[in-house]
C-alpha cells in the first residue's frame, strides 16, 4: 500500500447499476472497459469500472467467503480485474454494511475484514459500500469505521466509497472512517426532477467535501434517455439540455463523476457532454475548493449562481436556471470578491461552447433557457 492520499480529487468512472441493475455479466463489464479506453474516457480521467449489486452468489460459499455468480462471471473477479487493469483502468466492486445487500445478496456484516482481504486478493481497487439490512441496534458510524479499517489493512490501495444515502448526517462524520467519497442523497433516477432535487439538497452541504473525501451526489444519468435497469431508474429520461445541466452541476459541485449509461452505445451529444474537458478540469481542480452561492440578480427563485475558486487563481462561475421558463441571470462581480476598487475584470471563457467571450467588469448577465445552464471559466485581469 502506498500510504498516499487515495482520491485527492473526485473519483471518475462508470458504475453498472443505472443501466443494468442486477443483470450484469462479465462481458458487459469487459466491453465497457474496452469502450472507455477506445472512446477516450480513460484519457479524459474516467478511471474506475465499478460492478454494483448482484455480482455474487446468493449465499456465501462453504468457507463463508463471497463468491462471484458463476453464470454472470464465469472467469471470476480476479480475471476481470486483470482484464480491466490490462486496459489501464481500475476495478470496483460492491458490498453492504448490513447482513444482505439492497438487492438481497450476502452483505459484509461481521465479515468486514475477510471480505476486504478477499477484494484485495482479487485485485479490486474500489469498494462501494451500501447501507441496507443494517441490524437495528448497530450504529452505522461504527460499521463504516470497521470497513474503513479493514480496507486500510487489506494490503492493497482500495478506494472506499461509502453509500449511506445522506442519512445520519453522514457528511459530519464520514471523513473519520477513511472513506474517499460519501453518497449524500437517495438514489438518482433518469428524470429532471431527480437531478434538480439532488442538486438543491446539496447546495448547503458543500463545505464538507474536500481533497481526499468527496460528496457523492450519485451516478450520472447523462445519456440514458430513459433506458434504466429498472422502472424506478428509467423514469422517462431527460433532454440533452437537461443532461448538460446535470453534468455542469455535478462538475461545479465537486461530485464524483461516475457514468451510469451504456458507454458502448452512447449518442454523440451525450459523449460530448461526458467528455467535456473544460468542465472536467473544473471538477478535478486540485484545490477542491467548495463552490459558494451568490445572489443572481434575477427575481426568479429557481435561478442559481455557483462560484468556485480554482487552484491557478481562475474562478468558475455557473449559471443554472432550474425553473420551467427562460431567465436572465446576472452576476455582480462584487459578490465574487471583486469590488470596483480592485480595478479588475473577468475574462470569460464558455466551457460548453468552448469559446472566449471577452472581458467584463462590474457585472455580466446571460439569458438562460429553462432547465439550462452556462459555465464560465474566468481569468482575473486588470482593467
Ligand atoms: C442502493 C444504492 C444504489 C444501488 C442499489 C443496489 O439503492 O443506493 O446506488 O447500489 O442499492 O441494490
Amino acid at each position: 500500500m502506498t500510504g498516499k492520499l487515495l482520491a485527492p480529487t473526485p473519483p471518475m468512472g462508470w458504475n453498472s447499476w443505472n443501466t443494468f441493475a442486477e443483470n450484469i455479466r462479465e462481458e458487459v463489464i469487459a466491453e465497457t472497459a474496452d469502450a472507455m479506453k477506445e472512446q477516450g474516457f480513460l484519457e479524459a480521467g474516467y478511471e474506475f469500472v465499478v460492478i454494483d449489486d448482484g455480482w455474487s452468489r446468493k449465499e456465501r460459499d462453504a468457507e463463508d467467503r463471497l463468491a462471484a455468480d458463476p453464470e454472470k462471471f464465469p472467469h471470476g473477479i480476479r480475471w476481470l480485474a486483470d482484464y480491466v487493469h490490462g486496459r489501464g483502468l481500475k476495478l470496483g466492486i460492491y458490498s453492504c454494511c448490513g447482513t444482505r445487500t439492497c438487492a438481497d445478496y450476502p452483505g459484509s456484516y461481521e465479515h468486514e475484514f475477510e471480505d476486504a482481504r478477499q477484494f484485495a486478493e482479487w485485485g479490486v481497487d474500489y469498494l462501494k459500500y451500501d447501507n441496507c439490512f443494517r441490524p437495528q441496534y448497530h450504529d452505522g458510524r461504527n460499521l463504516y469505521r470497521r470497513m474503513g479499517l479493514a480496507l486500510a489493512n487489506s494490503g492493497r490501495d482500495i478506494v472506499f466509497s461509502a453509500c449511506q444515502w445522506g442519512t445520519d448526517s453522514v457528511h459530519q462524520w464520514i471523513r473519520s472512517t477513511g472513506a474517499q467519497l460519501f453518497r449524500s442523497t437517495g438514489d438518482i433516477n433518469d428524470s429532471w426532477n431527480s437531478v434538480k432535487a439532488i442538486a438543491l439538497s446539496q447546495m448547503d452541504k458543500q463545505a464538507y467535501s474536500g481533497p481526499g473525501c468527496h460528496n457523492d451526489m450519485d451516478m450520472l444519468v447523462v445519456g440514458m434517455y430513459g433506458n434504466g435497469g429498472n422502472d424506478y431508474i428509467s423514469a422517462g429520461g431527460c433532454t440533452d439540455e437537461e443532461y448538460q445541466t446535470h453534468f455542469s452541476l455535478w462538475a461545479m459541485m465537486n461530485s464524483p463523476l461516475m457514468m451510469g449509461c451504456d458507454v458502448r452505445k452512447l449518442s454523440d451529444r451525450a459523449k460530448r457532454i461526458l467528455l467535456n474537458r473544460d468542465l472536467i478540469a473544473i471538477n478535478q481542480d486540485a484545490a477542491c475548493r467548495s463552490p459558494f452561492r451568490v445572489k443572481c440578480g434575477s427575481n426568479r427563485e429557481d435561478s442559481y449562481v455557483l462560484v468556485k475558486c480554482l487552484a491557478n487563481g481562475d474562478v468558475a462561475v455557473g449559471l443554472f436556471n432550474l425553473g420551467d421558463s427562460p431567465a436572465k441571470i446576472a452576476v455582480d462581480l462584487w459578490d465574487i470578491g471583486l469590488p470596483a476598487s480592485a480595478g479588475c475584470g473577468l475574462e470569460l471563457y464558455d466551457c460548453v461552447e468552448h469559446r472566449a467571450l471577452g472581458t467584463v467588469t462590474e457585472m455580466f448577465s446571460s439569458a438562460v433557457p429553462a432547465h439550462a445552464s452556462k459555465v464560465y471559466r474566468c481569468k482575473v485581469v486588470r482593467g
